[in-house]
């Protein structure tokens, strides 16, 4: 009998179902375009070069990354126009930062006047010109200044610095990734974008020509779109989506799974999987079975997790068993590489160049 595609595969591995990404990519792409506004993907949800060239190809107009090592990666592998959403700080990491913009268009963003000055110090003595953000904190509370006073007072300091150069705001409201009430993410959403055009407007009035708003995610983008002078949207998890992120936008299907083996039968309706938190993570709540979602992990450990099955579904050893990530992005950093499948066979091995590279 010709073997299943799960059968030739050693696990755990990181399973993508070509077919749905693609749909996924093409969805939001679309999306974009019939709502005239340009999308840049945060592609730390996927980290492979492969995936964010089919990105751009639907129409995307660069991408977004949170960290230098992975800019480099991306850079490396011919994507030339990158936001670093988020700041960098290391004296080492803003080096690295001006010499990639030597070879191609990394902006990347500032909330503070410490690292506004390091930025133009590093940026002058090699001859160049960083083009950045300031961030506009607009409810998560991690990064970004928190009033337009201060926003104002950085902007300012900014104009000041022969090597910096103001090109937008960025803000993103990352809060709101669990609301699940469309109506509520749509209230919460048009307040946290009206902080960031509010920001502007106050940035403009004072002598400033800032037209470029960044913001949003995958639970977000349908109503930042909609805000007038929001100009681009960051959605990530989109591509694969996952079951957290599934229970609140069902327009993506999810993509990705990890594939396990059972291994053990240790009670009545009690298996065991090699797939444990090496494997595939819990910082959302626990995995869920693709195809037994009634079946629940009971206990995570390194390299294995304990599931009960429900009293009519039994599992033999050494059987397959494809479990939904609750936590894409993090699970993605798990993996060398993606098994992809495409029309029931394994079309290829695709590697996660930038995995890891959050240093
Ligand atoms: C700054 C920024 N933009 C966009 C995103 C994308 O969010 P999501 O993966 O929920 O679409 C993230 C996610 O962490 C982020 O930190």
């Amino acid at each position: 009998m010709e073997k299943n595609w799960k059968d030739k595969i050693s696990t755990p591995a990181l399973i993508l179902n070509y077919d749905i990404m693609e749909k996924n990519i093409e969805f939001m792409a679309n999306f974009a375009k019939d709502n005239n506004i340009d999308l840049r993907p945060h592609v730390k949800t996927h980290k492979c070069p492969k995936i964010a060239q089919m990105q751009l190809k639907a129409g995307a107009i660069g991408i977004c990354v949170a960290r230098i090592g992975e800019a480099e990666i991306f850079a490396q592998n011919g994507i030339d126009d990158i936001l670093i959403a988020n700041q960098v700080v290391d004296l080492n990491q803003i080096k690295r930062l001006i010499d990639l913009n030597k070879k191609c268009l990394v902006r990347v963003c500032v909330d503070s006047e410490k690292n506004i000055l390091d930025l133009n110090r590093i940026a002058t003595q090699n001859g160049i010109t960083l083009e950045v953000l300031l961030e506009v904190d607009v409810g998560l509370g991690r990064n970004g200044v928190k009033s337009g006073e201060h926003a104002l007072e950085l902007a300012n300091l900014i104009k000041k610095q022969k090597g910096l150069k103001l090109v937008g705001l960025q803000g993103y409201e990352g809060h709101l990734i669990s609301v699940k009430d469309s109506e509520m993410r749509k209230k919460l959403t048009e307040s946290c974008m009206n902080l960031l055009i509010g920001t502007r407007d106050l940035l403009n009035d004072n002598g400033f020509d800032i037209n470029y708003l960044t913001a949003s995610n995958t639970v977000t983008y349908m109503f930042s779109v909609n805000c007038k002078g929001i100009t681009e949207i960051q959605p990530g998890t989109y591509v694969f989506n996952d079951e957290h992120h599934y229970k609140i936008v069902d327009e993506f299907e999810i993509a990705t799974t990890v594939l396990g083996t059972i291994s053990n039968i240790p009670g009545k309706r009690f298996y065991t999987t090699d797939v444990g938190l090496k494997a595939i993570t819990n910082d959302n709540g626990n995995p869920i079975f693709k195809n037994f979602p009634k079946s629940k992990i009971k206990i995570m450990t390194e390299e294995h997790s304990i599931f009960r099955s429900t009293p009519n579904t039994n599992f033999k050893i050494g059987q397959k068993i494809e479990i939904n990530p609750t936590h894409i992005c993090t699970t993605v950093n798990l993996y060398d590489f993606f098994t992809v499948i495409k029309d029931g066979e394994i079309i290829g091995r695709w590697d996660i160049l930038a995995r890891g590279k959050n240093y």
